[in-house]
């Protein structure tokens, strides 16, 4: 039986992969004729035996299902098949028969309930992993992990291994781990789990049942069961008897979706919704924060996202910090700088700890590793309030802080399944009208991209523009309340607001500058400074078609407006209409004969039509 606590767990696993495709391997002897290498940096299950497979380690599947009876009460469970799960923390979906031997070793490993009857039978099949599965034959593992993979909320499942045929005991359908039943004049496969565990995987009556199934039938009914929920499932077994759904060849799905991972990568959308830091903090100039350290290396983060979120921090005034991802540990100083938390900082051990393992560094999207996590808060002034905790982020044990954290600054390991999973984890560390904070939020880092455009989905996050932070704030409740924050801008006059724009732009942070613009507009659609504000910016980004259409209304609106005829007298110069030019300029020069922008614009004419003798300098007066 599953207690709540193994309930909840599973709970995390829904709509996961909300829209996305997945693998399911089955051991089917079809698989010896099958590269497996090719589904890597896909979303795979492999099940039961599969950590036998020669090329387990190179794949290291995504998702693990081992539900079969037998396997439950064999050593090889015990004593091979969860160590090397562990090992490689590989998330895994255990049959409940299993925890009074196995326990709880490891964080990714989670129970199943499975139903001991033989037949699924018309009355229904179960969807949901939180209640009893079915799946306990080994014939069938692929029934319990279709609707792991169905809950996860994937919406194509590809079949490959699943040959659903236990008859045919030739030696070309021999099982990769050599059961002595399916190749009877096999006498040494290359594996010794077969050789170590013989209780496991040499077993007669296991052939008896295996031999009285078609299997069609049961799979006929799963199959309507997940059709009514739009998900599809296609059949990519070399050979087999597996004919419920339809087939496809499994290179060409391959070579498919590999295309549509790499499109994918190359340009994840930005779907979460952006706000500007002012808009996020209305008091956002007026905060000051303390120690910046500008000097930051490759891995830290920029110095003007230091400033935005220290001006986050220090708002938010938090008593509790927890950091996923110290690295060097400046930001972890910039956090305990500026407020008075306890701040709490996870990284994996440094060289020479007992847990240190050296990382994967081929790996580009496993980011910076330091060799000494923390080397920067361990000497700061506020050593006395930071812990440095180690420990891989995956298998961390969390449960002490949670709902215990202000706020949780999510900056690990740039994997799709790690940030989710370590978003998950700060969910649950936050207090309910606590605040994440993720970084990273940018194209460089695709895994980091996907996973809150997922995660927004379930909850309301919000992108500060300019910036690869993201937050979420347990105090805007839903989406609705969100809204709020866009239109805090109209606690704002139209003069505080192009204050704040000019700094903007005086700062040359124009993506912030242009969104509260465009919202101040919103609010004051005929304030000449704000559109005046809103050309000048399309000028500096050379945007110049727009800037000129924004001086023009600026100029129905107010037709004696000096700025908006020197703009308008500029652009023309540029693009070389210079009568379209002199026309503004002789309107400015009769408004105040010794405008001196008026008056550099004319010299600059000169300058161009003597260079370029199309004139005399006298048709200009
Ligand atoms: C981008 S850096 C963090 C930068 C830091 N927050 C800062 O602003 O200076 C990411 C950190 O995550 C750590 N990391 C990556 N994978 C991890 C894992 N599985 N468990 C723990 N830490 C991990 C890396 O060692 C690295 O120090």
């Amino acid at each position: 039986m599953l207690n709540k606590k193994e309930i909840e767990r599973l709970r995390d696993f829904y709509k996961l992969h909300e829209g996305e495709s997945c693998w399911i391997i089955g051991n089917g002897p079809s698989i010896n004729q099958t590269n497996l290498l090719t589904l890597k940096g896909s979303v795979t299950f492999a099940v039961n035996a599969f950590i036998t497979h020669k090329n387990f380690e190179r794949l290291l599947p995504t998702y693990y299902v081992a539900t079969n009876p037998r396997l439950m009460r064999s050593d090889f469970l015990k004593d091979d098949l969860i160590p090397r799960l562990q090992k490689n923390d590989i998330t895994c979906f255990l049959n409940c028969e299993a925890k009074p031997i196995i326990g709880h070793p490891y964080e990714s490993l989670y129970y199943i309930e499975t139903t001991e009857s033989p037949l699924i039978v018309d009355a229904g099949y179960n969807l949901d992993i939180t209640k009893r599965l079915h799946g306990t034959r080994v014939s069938v593992v692929i029934q319990a992990v279709i609707p792991i993979a169905v809950y996860m909320g994937f919406k194509q499942i590809f079949l490959v291994g699943c040959d659903n045929d236990y008859k045919d005991l030739s030696m070309e359908k021999a099982h990769f781990y050599g059961t002595a039943e399916h190749c009877p004049n096999l006498l040494k496969l290359n594996n010794t789990a077969r050789e170590l565990y013989p209780s496991y995987f040499i077993k007669k009556e296991t052939t008896a049942i295996q031999n009285s199934l078609d299997g069609n039938e049961e799979f006929s009914i799963v199959y309507r069961e997940v059709k009514k929920l739009g998900v599809k499932i296609y059949n990519c077994t070399k050979g087999g008897k597996l004919e419920v759904f339809p087939r496809l060849r499994f290179e060409d799905v391959v070579k498919k979706t590999t295309l549509n991972r790499i499109i994918l990568h190359s340009s994840p959308l930005r779907k979460i919704d952006k706000c500007c830091a002012e808009q996020l903090l209305p008091a956002y100039h007026s905060i000051v924060i303390s120690n910046i350290d500008k000097n930051f290396d490759y891995g830290e983060m920029p110095v003007y996202e230091q400033e935005i979120l220290c001006k986050l921090i220090k708002n938010q005034n938090p008593k509790t910090i927890f950091e996923i991802g110290t690295f060097q540990g400046a930001t972890t100083t910039h956090l305990a700088a500026n407020s008075d938390a306890i701040v709490y900082t996870l990284d994996l051990p440094p060289k020479g700890h007992i847990d240190y393992h050296p990382p994967d560094m081929n790996d580009p999207e496993l980011d910076v590793y330091p060799d000494q996590p923390g080397i920067k808060h361990f000497s700061s002034a506020y050593a006395d309030r930071i812990t440095q905790l180690y420990g891989d982020t995956r298998s961390f044990d969390y449960s002490s802080y949670y709902g215990q954290m202000d706020i949780v600054f999510v900056d690990g390991c740039h994997h799709y399944d790690f940030v989710l999973r370590d978003s998950l984890n700060a969910f649950k560390m936050i207090k309910p009208d606590g605040m994440i904070i993720w970084h990273d939020y940018a194209d460089y880092a695709p895994g980091v991209m996907k996973a809150l455009n997922v995660i927004s989905e379930r909850y309301s996050l919000t992108h500060i523009e300019g910036t690869s932070l993201v937050v979420y704030s347990g105090k805007w409740g839903e989406i609705d309340n969100k809204s709020e924050i866009n239109t805090s801008i109209s606690a704002y006059s139209e003069t505080e607001l192009f204050n704040m724009v000019q700094k903007m732009i005086d700062e040359k942070n124009f993506a912030l500058a242009r969104t509260t613009v465009s919202k101040s507009l919103e609010m004051f659609p005929a304030s000449v400074n704000l559109l005046y504000a809103k050309a000048k910016i399309n000028i500096e980004t050379g945007h110049i078609d727009e800037a000129q259409i924004t001086l023009l209304k600026i100029i129905e609106i107010s037709p004696e407006n000096l700025n908006a005829l020197n703009g308008l007298a500029s652009i023309e110069i540029n693009k070389g209409n210079i009568e379209a030019a002199i026309e503004f300029l002789r309107d400015i020069l009769i408004l105040e004969p010794n405008n001196q922008a008026a008056l550099a614009l004319i010299s600059d004419i000169k300058t161009k039509l003597l260079s370029l003798s199309h004139a005399k300098k006298e048709n200009l007066y």
